[in-house]
């Protein structure tokens, strides 16, 4: 059932242009509208929404934490992500207009089940987003927008990630359509790049040859720092949770701003730093993470730089360079996950541990 692959979670890994695709297919017209009819939430309801408040755990939160940057950008409504196990502890401010959305794969975390049971109590509307069709926490939510990346079996979360961040962003256009924040033809344009995300998924994927190699310089390595900024600092997050759960290796993402106030102490000679590196683009983002490479670098750091194909300034930093195809900023995680996810898969490999069902955890968490 492993498809000839050695673990599910390096089929999952390569089902992920798939997963994508099935995930956005049906959900947008040819004009480029969104048409989500099965949220069955009224669209006046949704206009009178004020916040947004996105609550998931592990993966499904850097998934969260990915989709605040898009949809606040795209509908201006206040967007927090929490982790589920902190939401309802913590006397969140939720009434009638915040609009929870829940990232669940599995759809029975507890911790995510227990925050949504809160913020119903409180009022609040609840969108699921989840993968696993009549699971509780789509049962126990008013709407619910599946992804569609079919039985995900690693524990790791791989095609379960990718396929929430390509439905938040569906979720997201949506409300900027239906709130009349975007104009139509913007709409149009950004559903276009993300319709046309899963053969550049793939072509990451087709590229990955040195993976195996950097994998085996780096098998023993004893902590492993990842960098991102914007989008790129979640998905830095989760090229280190990967790593912590498959291949029990330390490993710590920061927004690539913050070293300076504290992480780059870490920095050695011979220390991995991976950094995600935003495309080029008006803004700073892209040269602030250059400079950042640069100071780390210059600590002895060895840095795999992941970057935009023909970005000429990453050259000259990079130890190790993974090229992604050009797409926008918001878009890039999309594709920058992937050679993170192949990383951890191929470490754990080369350890010689059980990818598919590491030490002390487990698929589907349904204890607090
Ligand atoms: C990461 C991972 C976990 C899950 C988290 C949420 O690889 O597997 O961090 O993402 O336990 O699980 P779901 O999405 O099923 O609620």
């Amino acid at each position: 059932e492993k498809g000839g692959y050695d673990w599910f979670m390096r089929k999952e890994i390569f089902e992920q242009p798939k997963a994508v695709a099935d995930t956005l297919l049906g959900r947008y017209t040819a004009a480029g509208a969104l048409q989500l009819d099965e949220l069955h939430i009224g669209e006046d309801e949704l206009r009178r929404i004020d916040k947004i408040i996105i609550v998931a755990c592990g993966s499904a939160y850097y998934a969260g934490l990915v989709a605040k940057y898009a949809i606040e950008h795209w509908t201006r409504v206040a967007c927090e992500v929490e982790i589920a196990s902190e939401f309802r502890y913590r006397d969140p401010i939720i009434d009638g207009s915040t609009l929870v959305v829940t990232i669940s794969q599995s759809g029975e975390t507890a911790d995510t089940l227990m925050a949504i049971r809160h913020a119903r109590e409180q009022g609040a509307k609840v969108i699921a987003i989840c993968n696993t069709n009549g699971a509780t926490i789509p049962r126990e939510s008013d709407a619910v927008l599946y992804t569609h990346a079919g039985p995900e079996i690693g524990v790791a979360s791989t095609k379960g990630f990718l396929t929430q961040v390509a439905a938040c962003y569906l979720l997201g256009l949506y409300l900027a359509q239906v709130r009349g924040t975007m104009y139509d033809d913007e709409i149009a344009k950004v559903m276009e790049e993300l319709a046309a995300t899963p053969p550049l998924i793939q072509q990451v994927l087709d590229s990955l040859d040195a993976i195996r190699e950097l994998a085996a310089r780096l098998v023993d390595t004893e902590s492993v720092l990842f960098l991102g900024r914007h989008v790129g600092y979640p998905v830095a997050l989760e090229g280190a949770l990967k790593l912590k759960e498959i291949a029990y290796l330390h490993a710590e993402g920061f927004p690539a701003g913050e070293l300076k106030h504290g992480p780059i102490a870490l920095v050695d000679q011979g220390v991995p730093v991976f950094v995600v590196v935003p495309p080029q683009g008006r803004d700073q983002l892209h040269d602030k993470v250059i400079s950042n490479i640069q100071e780390v670098r210059a600590r002895g750091a060895f840095t795999v730089v992941v970057a935009e194909a023909g970005d000429p300034e990453v050259g000259a930093y990079a130890d190790v360079l993974f090229s992604l195809p050009k797409v926008s900023t918001l878009l890039q995680p999309l594709l920058a996950a992937v050679p993170l996810q192949m990383f951890a898969c191929e470490v754990a490999t080369l350890k010689g541990y059980d990818v598919d069902q590491p030490r002390n955890l487990a698929k589907s968490v349904t204890v607090e």
